[in-house]
């Protein structure tokens, strides 16, 4: 069955025209929108390998970091999944679009969540990742701001996510853009102690 992603789009802000000379990526034309059924579920599953790189070269076993594409696949699928593609590396890329970045929003877990995701009023969003690459020049951002719209569409008044509490320096990114600290969790597939950090969106 084919979808129409069309009203999805969201061009990316002009921040990154003024990116240093020499971040081209930077310059390119990005946009985002729900995933296709055309997209390559292996590609991504590479996109996020690469981008939790970092956090598996600090000892940390972050699911996205190395789950199959089957498990990759039946997380995007049991929430809605948002990719950002640039459109100008997409004219080299053989599958016509390049995905640069991807966002899940309310994703169902088989396991036991916080019981700060239990509450009515609580949306969350998982698995964020930027390729390398492209990170730095506001994709990021991007996928956070469509994603914290969505989470307002449903209603929603708190937006919660779940990181890895030993990655500093993601938590600060996350504390600027308005997050605060709710809970610890510990999920059963991790090697980590994950701290729950949720924004009032309402
Ligand atoms: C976390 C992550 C998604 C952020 O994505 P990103 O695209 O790099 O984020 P942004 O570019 O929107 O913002 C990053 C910083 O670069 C800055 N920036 C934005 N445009 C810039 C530009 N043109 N030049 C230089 N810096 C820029 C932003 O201001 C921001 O800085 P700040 O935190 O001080 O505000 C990415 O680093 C990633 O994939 N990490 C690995 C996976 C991960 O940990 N995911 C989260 C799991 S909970």
């Amino acid at each position: 069955m084919s979808r129409d992603f069309s009203s999805e789009v969201q061009r990316v802000r002009p921040l990154a025209i003024d990116a240093p000379a020499g971040d081209r990526r930077a310059t390119a034309n990005i946009t985002t929108r729900r995933l296709a059924p055309s997209d390559s579920i292996p590609e991504l599953t590479k996109l996020l390998h690469r981008a939790y790189a970092k956090q598996v070269a600090m000892g940390l076993q972050p699911l996205a970091g190395r789950q199959s594409p089957e498990i990759t696949e039946q997380r995007v699928f049991s929430g809605e999944c948002y990719v950002a593609v640039d459109h100008a590396a997409a004219v080299q890329s053989r599958t016509g679009q390049k995905i640069v970045g991807t966002i899940l929003f309310h994703e169902v877990e088989e396991s036991k969540g916080p019981p700060w995701f239990e509450k009515p009023e609580v949306a969350s969003f998982s698995q964020l990742a930027v390729d390398p690459e492209y990170q730095g020049c506001g994709v990021g951002r991007m996928l956070m701001d469509m994603v914290e719209t969505r989470a307002r569409e449903t209603g929603a008044k708190e937006l919660g996510l779940s990181m890895a509490e030993p990655d500093r320096e993601l938590y600060e990114f996350y504390i600027r853009r308005g997050y605060r600290f709710i809970e610890h969790w510990k999920w059963p597939y991790t090697n980590y102690r994950s701290a729950i950090l949720s924004k009032t969106i309402a």
